[in-house]
């Protein structure tokens, strides 16, 4: 059976779900996103992916997206398509307008809005072993905190990471370890939890603010301050948070093994507390 999905206010088969060569995401990545994950059925964190919707829209100046309705349709597709453990992408354009200009739109516009619902599985035995990582120049724009689909820096610093054989990127920037090419960046340092501090220059996570409410709630000494890179060799663990890899521990950094080789007992606590929270 074919997946159902939700564009521009109609439930379709997945191959008649198509948008016009001129949406405005297509040609210049002038549009936003949200992924979610569902446990069970029921979408974790909801709320908070949709208000960083409404921000994200507001600060790309597109029209407000309409919160209830990309709920009900979410949780309408996760019904329709029998869906358990997923994920939901959730996308809105600026819509498709002729001829294309960099400036928006003089005539009227409607936003292209996606809902895609889809089953995830996650790699289970990254949370045995942990992952590797390398670090890579951060060459993005100064409004990361922005979830835009502007994201071909982010492309090619996962790629930069496939080709060295690890799973993901840590972007560098002023001599600060800030964030994954596709998370949030954490490490222990001095006996304390450092992350980059939420600012234009990361997406603060969902998963960034839960993981450190629990680590808080756990008694650990948080500290949200960038890890400088001369200090990277001192950490004693690290690992990355998101939506779908929920807290994933770093066993390599750039080919030097961290703490000692495997997942370290804060970040295994974090993700056992986090589970329950789940
Ligand atoms: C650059 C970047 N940072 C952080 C995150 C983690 O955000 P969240 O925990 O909301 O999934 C993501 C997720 O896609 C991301 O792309």
């Amino acid at each position: 059976m074919s997946l159902t999905v939700y564009l521009n206010g109609q439930f379709l088969p997945y191959e008649q779900a198509t948008v016009s060569v001129e949406d405005r995401a297509f040609l210049l990545a002038d549009g936003i996103y949200e992924v979610v994950r569902v446990y069970a059925g029921r979408p974790f964190g909801m709320e908070g992916h949709l208000t960083r919707l409404a921000r994200s829209a507001r600060e790309l100046r597109l029209p407000a997206p309409d919160l209830d309705e990309i709920e009900r349709v979410s949780l309408e597709l996760l019904r329709i398509n029998n869906l358990s453990d997923a994920t939901i992408y959730i996308q809105v354009s600026r819509g498709a307008y002729a001829p294309r200009t960099h400036a928006f739109p003089t005539g009227p516009v409607t936003p292209t809005l996606l809902v895609i619902a889809r089953s995830f599985k996650a790699n289970a035995a990254q949370w045995e072993t942990g992952i590797k990582a390398i670090t890579v120049p951060d060459q993005r724009w100064a409004r990361c905190d922005i979830k835009s689909v502007s994201l071909l820096p982010n492309a090619l610093a996962k790629q930069a990471a496939t080709d060295a054989g690890a799973q993901e990127a840590i972007f560098i920037k002023d001599g600060y370890a800030i964030e994954g090419s596709s998370s949030n960046f954490f490490a222990v340092l001095d006996g304390e939890i450092r992350t980059y501090p939420s600012c234009n220059y990361i997406l603060t996570g969902i998963t960034r603010n839960v993981a450190l409410d629990v680590a808080r709630k756990l008694g650990y000494k948080v500290r949200e301050e960038g890890i400088p890179t001369t200090a990277l060799g001192r950490c004693t663990e690290m690992w990355v948070t998101s939506t779908t890899q929920e807290v994933m521990p770093i066993v390599s950094l750039d080919g030097q093994v961290v703490g000692d080789g495997r997942p370290g007992p804060v970040a295994q606590a974090l993700l056992k507390a986090m589970r329950e929270l789940l």
